[in-house]
């Protein structure tokens, strides 16, 4: 049974370059290996993360990343039973999150996904893939 699941966190530090590197070639070697697949968001103090997978993989996954201490207030936003995936083609594709960023037209710069219902979440989300360009682990 295939599930979609959308949580959103808090980086505990800043985000560097170091983190975001180390999460997508943990992605790209575990997520392959479990045929998981999803979406990472990142900026304004925030991550906001879809995986899409077998309900037992997604679970085992989601328990991981809840015991990083690279976040916190980690909120699940939505998990819903799917019978098609939305982010197939990405083991994990990072989208930069941040009105500050140049390269994001932030249409919604009030957007606060631990208030936000997931519906709008996941509407931002493909708002962010079609304007921000998804940086996708090349290996
Ligand atoms: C925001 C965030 C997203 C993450 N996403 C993934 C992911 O999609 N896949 C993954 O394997 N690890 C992900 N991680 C890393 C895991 O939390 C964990 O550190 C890693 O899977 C441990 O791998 P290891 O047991 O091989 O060291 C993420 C971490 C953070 C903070």
């Amino acid at each position: 049974m295939l599930v979609r699941l959308l949580y959103v966190s808090q980086p505990v530090g800043p985000i560097t370059t170091t983190i975001t590197t180390l999460i997508l070639e943990k992605s790209d070697s575990h997520n392959k290996k479990a045929n998981i697949t999803g979406v990472l968001c990142q900026g304004s103090g925030l991550w906001l993360q879809v995986l899409e997978g077998e309900r037992s993989k997604v679970n085992l996954l989601y328990a991981r990343i809840m015991a990083d201490r690279n976040h916190q207030n980690i909120q699940l936003l939505s998990m819903e039973e799917i019978t098609q995936r939305r982010f197939g083609q990405w083991s994990m594709a990072l989208v930069y999150l941040s009105k500050d960023d140049p390269m994001v037209q932030m249409s919604h710069p009030e957007f606060d996904p631990y208030t936000a219902s997931a519906k709008d979440a996941f509407l931002i989300l493909d708002e962010l893939i079609k304007t921000g360009t998804p940086i996708v682990n090349a290996s």
